[in-house]
């Protein structure tokens, strides 16, 4: 399995976001992309009421992680209480659990979620929508592996790229460790990918521009994303 932070075996890194595959075919369509190339896999969690959307649950990351033992998963929390899902997303096989700096109270409180994620043995996220102020994310971002700077607002695929967060990617970038990374969330497309990387992003997350093509296109779709 890669270690997407302490080594990945390139950069950026690729993780489609399964969101927007055929959840009817899920372990299929996510090993279709890995053969096609990409990295890792982006698995959505919503509980419709911090987000206005409801997706998958443990269960569904539990089959995954049967179906592929060997890929690292990178799970997005876009929960009003992510603490409760932390033990059933690790026990279903979560290598990374991101959630909300919008969720935590105060500095105290995000740092302690990221000491009980880092009990329980995952790399850490937190994560940041397009409204909040990137001054928000500064004090605690030495505690976390990785930091995901969300380019759409939060509970639905295939909408715009918001190119305003590139310049919270460009304020955030000199703060990390050669040992953190920096991710990227919504509207990710070969163009919008360029931007990214060049706002020193290491992990695209991408869903619709590579699963509405047909499975022949998503190899070349995921090297023009990385380039
Ligand atoms: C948005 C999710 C994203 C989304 C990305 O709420 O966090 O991961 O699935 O989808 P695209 O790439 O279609 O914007
Ligand atoms: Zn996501």
């Amino acid at each position: 399995m890669i270690d997407p932070i302490s080594s990945p075996p390139q950069l950026p890194l690729i993780a489609p976001s399964l969101l927007a595959a055929d959840f009817a075919n899920l372990a299929d369509d996510a090993r279709e992309s890995l053969k096609a190339g990409a990295d890792l896999l982006h698995v959505d969690v919503m509980d419709n009421h911090f987000v206005p959307n409801l997706s998958m649950g443990p269960a569904i990351c539990e089959s995954l992680r049967k179906s592929l033992p060997d890929t690292y998963l990178d799970v997005h929390l876009m929960v009003t209480d992510p603490e409760s899902l932390f033990e059933p997303f690790v026990k279903a096989g979560a290598n990374l659990i991101s959630f909300h700096i919008e969720v935590c109270d105060d500095e105290a409180h995000a740092r302690r979620l990221c000491d009980r994620l880092g009990e329980l043995g995952v790399h850490t996220g937190i994560v940041i929508n397009p409204p909040t102020d990137v001054e928000r994310v500064f004090p605690v971002v030495d505690a976390f592996d990785l930091v995901l700077v969300m380019s759409v607002n939060p509970g639905f695929g295939g909408q715009s790229f918001i190119p305003e967060v590139l310049e919270k990617c460009r304020a955030i970038k000199p703060l990390l460790r050669e040992n953190q990374r920096l991710e990227i969330d919504g509207g990710i497309n070969p163009e919008t990918a360029t931007q990214a990387i060049e706002s020193g992003v290491d992990l695209l997350v991408a869903g619709s521009s590579i699963f509405s093509l047909d499975r022949d296109s998503w190899s070349e779709r995921i090297r023009s994303l990385r380039s």
